[in-house]
């Protein structure tokens, strides 16, 4: 598996230099694009960027109305409202059976902003930061803009893009200060299991400098039956260098309202605070009544609604799989398709354009077809293009119906 790096904008006159080397992320200058493009009238499908079609419950949505007219509107604490933390620190006993006390709980502007302050806390210049890829592409900007150096590892389809134990231990130095692990992975969809997380965690017991970030945005969102675990609860003796991170955003269809937490050891969450104190002062009042009460009610819909986007999955799946040129294997967890098109590179569309990457795929099915997805370029991954199934049915077969045209007229 070849691995590919982000585009980047060229250093620009009266910019920071580091600016030449991050790229903001990917999903959001797409989100950003389709949203332009329909303005323009154009008829765009957006499946490239990671938002949920689902409604913030109504009863959350209530909790943040009651908050604002209870005038609930001034600062907080940096680190979050007691009431959020204690209400982030029955989640961690609930989903993952982890102990944490309140000062072991940091609530930020998103779980973005949770990760942006740990390296920030953390990464002195030059230091290494493990990123298992395909990845959500802001880990390896992050790591740039606080002064690391991100180390991508090639997870191989034939290993489900997983990390094999092997890979991490190679790429292990005296420089590796983390490593991340997402479960479930965007944007492949994959699922560790307690024995895949296991096997990481023989290599990790041996570097005791090496602390973990185990990233689990898209824990609820897990098919067939299965659990997406997370490194802390299934080996006790690294919880005291794992960040175990998740938020409200895809699990209970808020992601506007940027609510992200974590629990971690106290040192490097009062660290993270103090950056948090001079980026954002505090997450919103009133996000924060709104997440407390996603938390602490009624938790059915997480298993509807994981149920839902499975049958999204099956059915988009086998729509796309049967695209001439495309394959789509099926992912265990969160709501992306990782499609290889790696079966229409080489050829051309009417207009002459040669296809020769998944950027290119990507570009002709938001000209052609009006669907706009992410290029497998965008997280490490060439030949491919992700595609969400986190809108309905009838515009996901809509999107199928298209992308089937668009695969069929190239040459
Ligand atoms: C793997 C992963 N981690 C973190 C985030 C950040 O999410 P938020 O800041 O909305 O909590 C995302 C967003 O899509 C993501 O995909």
């Amino acid at each position: 598996m070849t691995l590919v790096s982000p585009t980047l904008d060229a250093p620009a006159d009266g910019l920071a230099a580091r600016m030449g080397r991050i790229a903001a992320s990917p999903a959001s200058i797409l989100r950003r694009r389709a949203r332009e493009l329909r303005a323009e009238g154009r008829d765009v499908i957006e499946l490239s960027a990671g938002d949920l079609d689902f409604p913030t419950p109504d009863h959350v949505v209530a909790a943040a109305h009651r908050a604002a007219l209870a005038q609930e509107t001034g600062y907080t604490d940096t680190d979050g409202t007691p009431a959020l933390k204690d209400a982030v620190r029955a989640a961690f006993a609930r989903q993952n059976g982890l102990s944490y006390g309140p000062d072991e709980i940091i609530v930020s502007t998103g779980s973005t902003q949770v990760l942006f302050s740990a390296f920030a806390a953390t990464l002195e210049p030059g230091d290494e930061v493990i990123v298992p890829q395909p990845c959500w592409a802001p880990y390896l900007n992050q790591v740039r803009l606080a002064g690391g150096v991100p180390v991508p590892v090639a997870c191989p389809p034939d290993n489900g893009f997983k990390l094999r134990p092997a890979d991490l231990n190679r790429a292990i130095t005296d420089r590796t200060r983390w490593v991340v692990l997402n479960n479930p992975v965007n944007p492949t969809g994959a699922v560790y299991d307690a024995a895949d997380l296991s096997a990481l965690a023989r290599v990790l017991l041996d570097f005791p400098g090496i602390r973990v970030l185990a990233d689990g945005l898209y824990e609820h969102i897990v098919f067939d039956g299965q659990r997406a675990p997370t490194m802390a609860e299934v080996e006790q003796q690294l919880k005291p260098r794992t960040l175990t991170v998740s938020g409200v955003a895809k699990a209970y269809g808020m992601e506007g309202w940027r609510i992200g937490y974590a629990g971690g050891p106290a040192p490097l969450v009062r660290a993270m605070a103090k950056v948090q104190s001079l980026t954002t002062g505090c997450p919103s009042s009133i996000s924060q009544a709104a997440a407390v009460a996603a938390l602490t009610g009624p938790q059915t819909l997480l298993a509807e609604r994981a149920a839902e986007l499975q049958r999204r999955r099956d059915r988009f799946a086998a729509l796309l799989d049967g695209c001439a040129g495309l394959a789509c294997p099926l992912p265990e967890g969160t709501f992306y398709l990782i499609v290889s098109c790696a079966g229409v590179i080489g050829r051309r569309t009417v207009a002459g354009k040669p296809i020769e990457t998944g950027r290119d795929f990507a570009a002709h099915l938001l000209e052609t077809a009006g669907v706009a997805v992410l290029a497998g370029e965008d997280c490490g991954l060439s030949n491919h293009v992700r595609v969400s199934f986190g809108q309905p049915m009838a515009t996901l077969e809509e999107a199928a119906r298209r992308i089937a045209r668009a695969c069929a007229e190239l040459r």
